[in-house]
């Protein structure tokens, strides 16, 4: 009892999938309640519903011991509960201010006009009480990056002093400084008797901030942990329905490869994302590129797929030159950027137009004619081997979950048979249970002698992961380390500040 969230057997459908099943979920004053489950379980479908958003099929939400009806984000938010998205939630075209009070307009109309300064003045208060004094109000969002754009949101939601605060998967996307900000708000929030639901799949960071921990798993609560019973297996089988099998990362620490050069970067330049640099990557390896998010890892990873040009400096695959995309695409490399929603996956089109557009030229018959069944087999081979969860491959890429985008991703370029892969944060906002499935792949790839380049700002998943790890700083690359059980996280964090 005493709750003020209070979510009875909610239940909501998306044509055949069944989001929600009979979800009961309740979150008390003064406490930080986590969510956790596996992509696509149902977690920010619970939450938007309660924020608002989208209506439900059936059940019943109360809100401080009242029926919860609100009629939109806008509502919910002006009567306390307010939500930070997953996606973008801002506008680009508009002020910061605007966003920050958009919908509100009226209450700044002095006369016939809307008084911008004293919205401004407004605007950069809600900025500055966040801690995000370096945004300034007048700017035009479309500026700013992802990071900053999300800072918006919150100054946004807190600038009304909600009593609940939902966070759903923000902190992967935001560095340090961006994530120390949302910690601040749920602890003060906490501290003042309010209700923070955030929802994130890093098991260790929402072990970490909750107070209790709720488990979904295909649209169904599993399990609520109280504080003293949080065990990192104990949770991690209630997500996925089974004990993880097999190991997480590589189990071997061999990290000898073939001495073939695949791939050969030499002497990049570029502005001061690249600084003279040079690389190899061998037949059946797996090099790991890790730095600090402004290291010029992610331009390098664009510049190995021919995406970008280098100002000086050459990139070849065996033997020639790649120049631009269509030249690395015919060397049969593959690339997986680090946004997906933007540079890897066409989100208003179906699973088979994302995976088959790669795959055109293997799809073809004498070059030309693609046979709409040869497409269909290529395609669902690719749905299939990957256990890509989707209705069928018509699917709007946009409807699915974020781990199931990611094999989208990947289906471009594995039905293709790519030999090289440069994967740019792959298991970014990925759960455990895909992430673990990435790994197996990519382990299976490197097995067949295909050849990954991972550039990643996970540590973990660098040394778990990488023959060699590359630590990048200031565009340059700064030690090589190699594989080895004894590597820790401290010592590719030494090379990287
Ligand atoms: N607008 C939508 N249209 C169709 N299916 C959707 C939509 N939103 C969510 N789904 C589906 O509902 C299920 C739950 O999704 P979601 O709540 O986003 O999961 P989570 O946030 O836990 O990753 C998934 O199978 C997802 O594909
Ligand atoms: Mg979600």
């Amino acid at each position: 009892m005493n709750s003020i969230v209070e979510i009875r057997q909610m239940s909501k459908c998306f044509g055949p999938t069944v989001a929600l099943d009979s979800v009961d979920i309740s979150a008390r004053p003064g406490e930080i309640l986590g969510l956790i489950g596996e992509n696509g379980s149902g977690k920010s479908t619970a939450t938007s519903i309660y924020a608002g958003m989208q209506l439900c099929d059936s059940g019943e939400m109360f809100f401080k011991g009242k029926p919860w009806k609100p009629s939109s984000m806008n509502d919910a938010l002006l009567h306390g509960v307010g939500m930070i998205v997953q996606e973008n939630g801002t506008v680009p075209g508009i002020s910061v201010a605007e966003n920050i009070f958009l919908g509100e307009t009226k209450s700044f109309m002095k006369g016939p006009f809307v008084d911008r300064r004293r919205m401004c003045s407004e605007a950069q208060d809600a900025l500055d009480r966040i801690g995000a004094d370096h945004i300034r109000a007048e700017a035009v969002t479309a500026s700013l990056d992802f990071q900053d754009r999300k800072l918006i949101e919150i100054a946004r939601v807190m600038a009304k002093d909600p009593d609940v605060l939902v966070v759903d998967e923000t902190t992967t996307a935001l560095s340090q400084k961006g994530r120390e900000i949302i910690y601040r708000i749920m602890e003060q929030m906490k501290q003042t008797g309010k209700t923070v639901i955030f929802i994130s799949h890093d098991l260790d960071e929402i072990m970490e901030k909750c107070d209790r921990l709720t488990v979904l798993r295909d649209g169904k609560i599993i399990r609520t942990f109280e504080a003293e019973e949080f065990e990192e297996n104990a949770v991690k089988a209630a997500m996925i329905g089974r004990e993880l099998q097999g190991s997480y990362y590589r189990d071997d620490y061999d990290g000898s490869v073939p001495d073939e050069v695949v791939l050969r970067a030499e002497h990049l330049n570029l502005g001061n994302e690249l600084v003279d640099l040079s690389l190899e990557l061998h037949r059946g390896e797996i090099v790991g590129i890790g730095g600090l998010s402004h290291c010029g890892m992610h331009t390098l990873g664009k510049v190995l797929f021919g995406n970008i040009t280098p100002a000086s400096g050459s990139v070849e695959a065996e033997g020639k030159p790649v120049r631009n995309e269509a030249e690395a695409m015919k060397l049969n490399i593959g690339y997986v950027a680090k946004d997906r929603d933007t540079e890897s996956l066409c989100l208003e089109a179906s699973i088979r137009d994302n995976i088959a557009i790669a795959g055109l030229d293997r799809i073809a018959v004498n070059k030309h004619f693609i046979l709409p069944a040869n497409e269909k087999k290529y395609v669902q081979k690719q749905v299939d081997s990957l256990s890509i969860k989707c209705r069928d491959a018509e699917q709007y890429v946009s409807t699915l979950s974020g781990g199931n985008k990611q094999k989208v991703a990947f289906g471009k370029w594995i039905g293709r048979d790519s030999q090289i892969l440069i994967l740019d944060c792959p298991t970014r906002g990925v759960d455990i249970g895909v992430k673990q499935s990435m790994y197996q792949l990519m382990n299976q790839m490197k097995r067949e002698g295909k050849s990954i380049v991972l550039i990643s700002e996970e540590m973990a998943e660098l040394i778990g992961m990488s023959d060699r790890i590359l630590v990048m700083k200031d565009g340059s690359v700064k030690k090589e380390l190699h594989r080895s059980s004894t590597l820790c996280e401290a010592d590719v964090i030494e090379y990287m500040i």
